[in-house]
């Protein structure tokens, strides 16, 4: 974790303008580093085919750096203080329904299935599929596919299917590894509340928010938003999900867009990150998801970030 705040330096780093708002050099870690290292641990999954060890969470840095921007742009949107901290939380334990996620078996289904063009996500799921029971979307992709997948010479045996919840069936995965983890949550002194198992659901399961109260929507739609900011710049999560070779932040930016225009993420949330992004908030952030500097085309990209 320590590779993730800047090194020597306080992490709610702020400067104050002559003016009333305060700038933010790096987005706000509301809780000791311990204490959200201690969170990361939860990430850690025993492994089923070697007794004893455990697969490390993959991809923690990426669950951090969100969190650190999700505070920055709850704070921006005057989200109180107290319900700021709880969020940060949340939004650190955001992808545990991937927990035990291996990478080459994961990344193995993924790209046979994207290559047939059948859908990786719950709700284009049950687009195609309005047939599916709703949240018996894994078990239908696995009695459809089992045949063919066996020919491409990837068996659905229970490990593989575990790796097809992580996706199709994200909503029943989280919810166990939350139970899981509750006494640990417990003994870690965690107020828990319902909102925030919620809120990790929101980007594969929207129709789960409707009739939240507009704060918790609100809150779902900035970790949709910094998720996935933070995803089109993290450089490993490029090579192995997405097999992409380079990382463009105009792309990250016309997706945000993109979101918005399906109704997924309203006008407020993609401009306060757009704001804070043309401030400079996220530069750090983005440089250590990309693992190297940006490029002055990035920084021209996220100064101008403000002005669409
Ligand atoms: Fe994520």
């Amino acid at each position: 974790m320590d590779d993730i705040l800047p090194g020597g330096q306080p992490s709610t780093s702020v400067h104050h303008t002559c003016m009333a708002r305060t700038r933010i050099t790096f987005p706000p870690l509301l809780m000791p580093r311990a204490f959200a290292s201690k969170l990361l641990k939860l990430y850690d999954y025993p492994d089923p085919r070697r007794p004893g060890r455990m697969i490390k969470g993959y991809d923690c840095p990426h669950a951090l750096r969100t969190a650190l921007m999700c505070a920055a742009v709850a704070q921006r949107l005057g989200h109180e203080p107290a319900r700021v901290k709880q969020y940060q939380i949340a939004c650190i334990l955001h992808d545990l329904g991937r927990a035990g996620l291996d990478r080459q078996l994961f990344g193995r289904i993924w790209s046979w299935a994207r290559a047939q063009g059948i859908p990786t996500r719950p709700r284009e799921w049950r687009a195609v599929h309005p047939e599916t029971r709703y949240g018996r979307e894994t078990e239908a992709f696995v009695a459809r596919y089992r045949a063919a997948m066996g020919e491409a010479g990837i068996e659905l045996n229970p490990w593989a299917c575990e790796q097809v919840e992580m996706r199709l069936g994200y909503a029943r995965r989280l919810a166990a590894r939350l139970r899981t983890v509750k006494p640990r949550l417990r003994e870690l002194a965690v107020t828990w509340s319902p909102w925030m198992g919620r809120i990790m659901l929101y980007y594969y399961y929207p129709e789960k928010l409707a009739g939240a109260q507009p704060w918790v929507r609100q809150l779902a739609e900035i970790l949709v938003a910094c998720e996935q900011f933070e995803a089109f710049s993290n450089q490993r999560r490029g090579r192995d999900y997405y097999v992409r070779r380079r990382e463009d932040l105009a792309e990250a930016f016309a997706y945000l867009n993109a979101l918005h225009k399906e109704g997924i993420i309203s006008r407020p949330v993609v401009q306060a990150l757009r704001e804070l992004s043309a401030e400079g908030a996220f530069d750090k952030v983005l440089e250590q998801a990309r693992g190297r500097a940006l490029s002055r085309r990035d920084r021209a990209c996220l100064r101008q970030a403000g002005e669409e």
